[in-house]
């Protein structure tokens, strides 16, 4: 493979070859068949353009605002878990490209790096996500901290009742490092007599009790907007607007959690008719391209979210890397967006894009 990737696939490569085995598996790993692993990438191909032609494309912008805030493009970082493991400097290297990139970065409940460490080494638009865990003091403390910190929302993650079957994991017998953010807090010290640590970890700590009434409580004790990530239905959508949400990430957790699940961007558009604009909607899982973007731009989110292309770029050539990827990314947008003929991202609407499932009805 050619030493400088092209493209963000070729990022995964070069991180498969610089990854002890263990780390690369759990990055690129899904659940059980991991069906849902390859429809996340499979569902994109199955969507198609419709392009416009004879547009005034000289001038592309890709800029547009997130919750309010100016990033340069509608491309978030996916809150991943432990990201010294990609590389020694963790978090603190994505935040830094999130901020020479100008776009939002999403911390992980499970990073390596504390949330006050990611937060004083740049200036980057942080957004936190969490996890409930059993011990709701610790989970409201972290709330407290992030808010304190200058995180701008709380990403509530709310597909990871239990942590999904992730066979590699137990194969390896996948560790569960210390999170500094609990230091004190908690013991990340796991016991496991059946294979992954981090799953016995997660056994022990997550609370597999959370309700819809629990987005209240989280709502009583942060003023900061709650975004809900991991909803796939409409049915759950309408519940998330009507619990208060700023926001909703269709999202099926990058496959690593219930397998068969469906892919984000095959149901992004029930989420989006359910919402009816009332909170903006995002999406993410296999977004590996600027086509898949815009894509997901066309069938009504707002922005997308990229998880393993971070991790990829990070553990390949750190922060320099995680940063490439990200203009890889929007470089390529740029380019759908002249061929498209889209100089703005208003332009983009539903009619940029064709679904295999309408091509199939237009030709019965
Ligand atoms: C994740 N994801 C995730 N989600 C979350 O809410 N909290 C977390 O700590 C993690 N950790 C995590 C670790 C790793 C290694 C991966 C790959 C994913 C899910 C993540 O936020 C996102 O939903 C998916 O990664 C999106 O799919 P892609 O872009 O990886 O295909």
């Amino acid at each position: 493979m050619a030493e400088d990737p092209v493209n963000v696939n070729e990022y995964q490569e070069l991180a498969r070859q610089v990854l002890p085995k263990m780390y690369y598996d759990f990055y690129a790993g899904g659940a059980e068949d991991q069906y849902t692993l390859k429809e996340n990438v499979e569902a994109f191909h199955k969507i198609t353009f419709r392009p416009r032609i004879l547009i005034d494309v000289s001038k592309i912008s890709l800029s547009t605002t997130i919750l309010g805030y100016n990033v340069s493009a509608p491309i978030m970082f996916a809150p991943t878990a432990m990201h010294k493991l990609a590389h020694p400097e963790g978090e603190v290297a994505t935040a830094r490209a999130a901020a020479a990139c100008n776009v939002i970065m999403i911390l992980s409940y499970s990073s390596m790096c504390t949330v006050e460490e990611v937060a004083s080494s740049c200036h980057a638009i942080r957004f936190f996500q969490i996890y409930v865990y059993k011990r709701r003091d610790i989970t409201a403390q972290m709330v407290q901290r992030a808010e304190r910190s200058g995180y701008k929302a709380i990403v509530l993650t709310v597909d990871v009742p239990k942590l999904g079957r992730r066979e590699a994991d137990i194969k390896n017998k996948m560790i569960a490092p210390p999170l500094k953010n609990f230091e004190g807090l908690l013991s990340t010290q796991a016991v496991s007599d059946k294979g992954s640590y981090l799953e016995a970890y997660a056994d022990s700590t997550l609370d597999a009790s959370l309700s819809w009434k629990d987005v209240r409580w989280l709502r009583s004790i942060t003023k900061l907007p709650i975004l809900i990530k991991g909803v796939l239905t409409h049915e759950d959508a309408i519940k998330a607007v009507e619990a208060g949400v700023a926001g909703i990430v269709v999202s099926n957790h990058g496959g690593r959690q219930l397998d068969y699940a469906p892919a984000g961007i095959s149901v992004l558009e029930e989420v989006v008719h359910a919402v009816k604009g009332k909170v903006p909607v995002f999406v993410d899982g296999g977004v590996r391209r600027g086509t898949d973007v815009f894509k997901a731009l066309a069938l009504g989110a707002q922005a997308v979210l990229i998880g393993r292309p971070v991790v990829y770029g990070l553990a390949a050539k750190g922060e320099a890397g995680v940063r490439r990827v990200t203009e890889m990314l929007k470089d390529e947008l740029e380019l759908t967006m002249a061929l498209s003929g889209c100089p703005t991202i208003k332009d983009i609407t539903r009619g940029h894009v064709i679904t295999d499932r309408e091509r199939l009805h237009s030709s019965l």
